[in-house]
């Protein structure tokens, strides 16, 4: 009920505009996102780096309204390609296709994508397209296989939700491509036609994807906090004499870096997801919704350390 009501306001934009104002809710921002800036990006990376941890940059954004927004996204995307190949930073970066047009055209969305994949590529970098709610699934994953893997191949990688009933047969259509693919339980509010009402589900449901991709998929990412999930790949993985390197865990910056620093210690690849930007309303909902005992949690850190400065 509170998951679904945090939902609900997740696709609030009114809302943003009241509680971006308000003190507290940047505050809680800051526990799931670096900060506004590129500059506060590059740090989060640096330090985690420095923990022998890779990074996929977020530059957060959704659905925008003009080809002009659009562009600017695409621009974004570049600048900060550009810049991690200046630094040296060890990161790669997660888009959205509805910030790079998608609702407004489906073709204005592929050709910006492709602005971004050609720098990409000359980087010899990575682009992980993230995967919205599941209207989009089936546009994002035409123009991944029809125009934007073919085109550059490793460069590219798109995102599938254990959640959605659909995903067994999309692992294996990916899997054919030898397509590189994050999986991960889906945060979205679904209706019951297309995803597992029930979490049992959506749980067995990535365990048996995860073991597809680790079986036979391209250096698939294992993406989750749960930590049964983790030990059920890792299991699988030891059973079939699957290494370390062939695959890689990844979790959201500011969710259990205990469990990311215990991973790392044991040898996995672990990459950590780092949004960054203003526009961070829709994100911080989601991640409330996943643990709304995150906002208790929030609430009396806030609490209290207004009162320790006061
Ligand atoms: P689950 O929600 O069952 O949580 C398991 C345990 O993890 C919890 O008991 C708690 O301990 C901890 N935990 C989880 N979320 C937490 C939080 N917010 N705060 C504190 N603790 C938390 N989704 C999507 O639809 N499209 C996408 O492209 C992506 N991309 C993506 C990238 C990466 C790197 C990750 C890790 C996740 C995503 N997601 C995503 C989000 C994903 O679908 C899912 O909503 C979250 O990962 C939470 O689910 P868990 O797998 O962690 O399991």
């Amino acid at each position: 009920m509170l998951r679904a009501a945090l939902l609900w306001l997740s696709e609030r934009p009114a809302v943003f505009d009241f509680i971006k104002r308000n003190g507290m809710a940047r505050r809680m921002a800051r526990r799931f996102v670096a900060g506004e800036g590129l500059e506060h990006a590059e740090e989060a990376t640096r330090e985690l780096n420095g923990r022998d941890v890779t990074v996929t940059l977020d530059p957060l954004g959704e659905s925008v309204r003009s080809a002009d927004e659009a562009a600017s996204a695409r621009d974004t995307a570049i600048t900060i390609l550009d810049r991690i190949h200046e630094t040296g930073l060890a990161a790669n970066i997660s888009l959205k296709l509805t910030q790079m047009g998608l609702d407004l055209d489906p073709e204005l969305a592929a050709d910006n994508m492709c602005t971004i994949l050609e720098r990409a590529r000359s980087y010899e970098t990575f682009v992980r397209i993230d995967m919205e709610a599941s209207d989009y699934v089936q546009p994002t994953l035409d123009l991944f296989a029809e125009r934007l893997h073919p085109e550059y191949g490793a460069t590219v990688g798109v995102v599938i939700q254990s959640m959605l009933r659909r995903s067994a047969e999309d692992v294996e259509r990916l899997i054919e491509l030898h397509a590189r693919v994050r999986l991960v339980k889906g945060a979205y509010m679904e209706p019951g036609e297309v995803a597992f009402p029930d979490k049992r589900d959506v749980d067995d449901s990535f365990a048996q994807l995860a073991e597809r991709l680790l079986a036979s998929g391209n250096y698939p990412a294992v993406a989750t906090h749960d930590e049964r999930l983790i030990e059920h790949a890792r299991a699988y993985a030891a059973a079939h004499e699957i290494k370390n390197g062939a695959y890689e865990f990844q979790m959201l910056y500011g969710v259990r870096r205990d469990l990311m620093a215990r991973l790392r210690a044991a040898g996995h690849n672990m990459r950590i997801y780092v949004p960054f930007g203003t526009d961070w309303y829709p994100y911080l909902m989601r991640r409330l919704a996943e643990r709304p005992a995150n906002l208790a949690f929030i609430a009396a850190n806030i609490v209290r350390e207004t009162f320790a400065r006061s």
